[in-house]
């Protein structure tokens, strides 16, 4: 599938230079959308995954469906100020600007299998942090899944030891 034709692509959002993928085009089409997180579940299909962890807001809506068609649970990743009980932070970089990503500190029992999954890998400042946050808990990292890989920006070297699986990949 050519998920590309469903990708729309706007230049220089939210900033001159950026060229943003546009996934709501993808969401709001029901076949697509479901094709698209059912080829994500073939990718990770070896993985023995306990739980998939997610970064708000985008990384909810790839995570939690994924979750629901594995049976397994999902663990909100969420920025600063969001989670109600005890949390752990930690502060990054992003492609343009900077954040601090949380979890619930019960999110994640020792030694769970945890997939990480968002929309979008660019820099990957975002999926290095979720690892962090992953890994301070006593999760065990089974891999990192994404609809989109934008490959100049290479944010696999962020994640020399994670297993990377795309559905998409743009140049720029
Ligand atoms: C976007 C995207 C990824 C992240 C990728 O999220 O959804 O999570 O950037 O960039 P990186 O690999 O350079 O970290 P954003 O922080 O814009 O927030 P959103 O998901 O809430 O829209
Ligand atoms: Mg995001």
């Amino acid at each position: 599938m050519d998920y590309k034709e469903y990708i729309r692509v706007i230049p220089d959002f939210p900033q001159p230079g950026i060229s943003f993928k546009d996934i709501t085009t993808l969401l709001k089409n029901g076949e697509m959308y479901r094709e698209a997180i059912n080829d994500l579940k073939k990718l990770v299909a070896d993985l023995k995954i306990d739980v998939i962890a997610g970064p708000e807001a985008r990384g909810f809506v790839v995570g939690a469906p994924l979750a629901y068609a594995l049976g397994v649970g999902f663990a909100p990743i969420r920025k600063s100020g969001k989670l109600p009980g005890e949390t752990i932070e930690v502060g990054y970089d992003l492609e343009y600007g900077k954040d601090t990503l949380a979890m619930h500190t019960d999110a994640i029992v020792k030694d769970q299998n945890v997939l990480i999954a968002d929309d979008l890998l660019a820099t990957g400042g975002t999926i290095a942090t979720s690892v962090n946050l992953v890994r301070q808990l006593g999760g065990n990292v089974v891999g990192a899944a994404f609809l989109i890989e934008l490959e100049e920006l290479n944010g696999r070297a962020k994640l020399p030891d994670i297993d990377v699986f795309t559905l998409v990949t743009y140049s720029v």
